[in-house]
């Protein structure tokens, strides 16, 4: 056996193929996303390559097809960066999502990421006589039917890999459009209009402020609690400054200064029809995963009368909404800012490591990225890229002995 013969079958380019099915030596990463990346150039840097197939035509395709234009990072940069490459130092402290995509792109570039695009994952199985997992795929023509055969099996794709959508009572009769925010791209569209945008996330909140901003009038449902959180205190980001705390405060204590803090900044929310959660948002955080909202201007429209708050939904009639408090009002469209769900229970024959209920690792952070038989997740951890950074290191450096390990025995037998 050459030495060119051997050095090649390190590279996933160069794989067994018998009718379409690729056997690889190094791991299959599921999604193109921050998660995705990561992972993949955590590896490389161990030397150790993997190949990504993703279902989209592009990189990071949530990011680049299912976000509106005014996006921005809502947490500082250094808590967004993927591992081993920083953003570049003229970068705001807040990068746009245009930055955040060209920072994506430079990174695959960087680490040489060539994912297999138009690859649907829609199987993976482990196969305890090969002791490998089969993870099936589908093209853009559905017959085109490749699976990939690998001993590491790498999840990244994504908490928010579909969009919730609700069934609401009298959706047929309603009339006008009703999309999630998935699809929503700019205000543009709805100048004048009345617009009920149904849920009180990050989403909803800026989605309100983005209508007011495009001369539309939208109305927000609030069926809840929602924790409104300033974006900044002191000149420093609450959510750097709660970091900075935790190391040294409890949970408890930290809520304690946010809220007091919010409360001097914001004012009493409730006021305006957002009752605060019984536990402090950090501890809501851990406990329910349920993310605040960071404020980047929504509050100050509500406060002024440009945004109505509502209560939960009670039925659609045609071009009207029927509140639970009995209030029935017009409305144009509506927009669901009702969030996402994983769809990994659709696809992974393994119920052990991920709930089939909501799609996410079953083990709390921070052990969730490690399952059994070599399948791993990246980025399911509900603390955005920052924990996705932290499970990609994790798991490059649990693969890399077995993958010296494999190589090693791979060698020895060719030669
Ligand atoms: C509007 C919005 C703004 C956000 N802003 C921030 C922020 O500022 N900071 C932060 O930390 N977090 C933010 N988040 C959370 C954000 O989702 C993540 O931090 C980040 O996108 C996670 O990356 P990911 O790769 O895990 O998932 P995703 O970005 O969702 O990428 C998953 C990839 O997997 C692919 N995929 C899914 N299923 C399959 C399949 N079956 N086969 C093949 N490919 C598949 C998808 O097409 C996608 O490309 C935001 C989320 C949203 C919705
Ligand atoms: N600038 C940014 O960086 C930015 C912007 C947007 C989003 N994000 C992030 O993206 C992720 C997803 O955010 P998101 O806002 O899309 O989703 P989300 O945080 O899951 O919020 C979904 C909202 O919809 C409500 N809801 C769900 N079903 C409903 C129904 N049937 N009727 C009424 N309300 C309903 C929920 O209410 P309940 O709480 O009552 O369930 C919740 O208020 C989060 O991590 C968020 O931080 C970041």
């Amino acid at each position: 056996m050459t030495g060119t013969r051997r050095q090649k079958l390190h590279d996933y380019h160069d794989m067994k193929i018998a009718r379409s099915i690729l056997w690889l030596l190094g791991p299959v990463i599921v999604g193109a996303g921050p998660s995705g990346l990561a992972a993949a150039a955590c590896l490389k840097e161990k030397g150790i390559t993997s190949l990504i197939l993703e279902r989209a035509d592009c990189l990071a395709s949530m990011w680049q097809l299912k976000t509106y234009d005014r996006l921005r990072l809502h947490l500082p940069k250094q808590f967004c960066q993927l591992p081993l490459m920083p953003f570049p130092q003229n970068f705001p402290t807040y990068p746009t999502k245009q930055q955040f995509l060209a920072y994506l792109k430079a990174y695959a570039n960087h680490f040489d990421i060539k994912p297999a695009f138009n690859r649907t994952v829609v199987s993976a199985e482990f196969d305890y006589r090969c002791g490998y997992w089969r993870v099936k795929t589908v093209g853009l023509n559905k017959e085109e039917g490749v699976e990939y055969v690998c001993r590491w099996l790498i999840v990244a794709a994504g908490e928010n890999g579909e969009a919730a959508v609700p069934q609401i009572e009298g959706m047929n009769e309603f009339g006008g459009p009703i999309f999630h925010t998935s699809s929503y791209k700019s205000g543009d569209m709805f100048w004048g209009k009345n617009v009920l945008v149904v849920g009180c996330g990050n989403s909803g909140m800026e989605v309100c402020l983005d209508l007011c901003n495009h001369n539309a009038h939208p109305s927000l449902v609030v069926r809840d609690s929602v924790h409104v959180l300033p974006q900044q205190m002191f000149g420093k980001s609450t959510f750097g400054l709660s970091m900075y705390l935790l190391k040294w405060f409890p949970v408890f204590l930290v809520d304690q200064f946010l809220l007091a803090m919010s409360h001097f900044m914001l004012g009493d929310t409730a006021q305006f029809g957002l009752n605060r959660p019984k536990l402090g948002p950090f501890q809501l955080k851990n406990l329910a995963g349920k993310t605040p909202v960071l404020d980047v201007g929504t509050l100050a429209q509500i406060k002024n009368g440009k945004i109505k708050v509502c209560r939960g939904i009670k039925r659609l009639r045609h071009n009207a909404v029927e509140f639970v408090d009995g209030e029935v009002e017009n409305f144009d469209a509506i927009i669901l800012a009702t969030g996402y769900k994983s769809n990994v229970p659709s696809w992974l024959k393994d119920s052990n490591m991920f709930s089939e209920k909501d799609g996410l690792p079953r083990k709390e952070f921070p052990n969730g990225w490690k399952g059994e038989r070599g399948l791993y997740a990246v980025g399911f951890t509900k603390r955005g890229l920052l924990g996705a950074s932290i499970d990609a290191k994790r798991i490059a450096e649990d693969i890399e002995p077995r993958w010296k390990a494999a190589k090693a025995m791979k060698v020895s037998a060719l030669t």
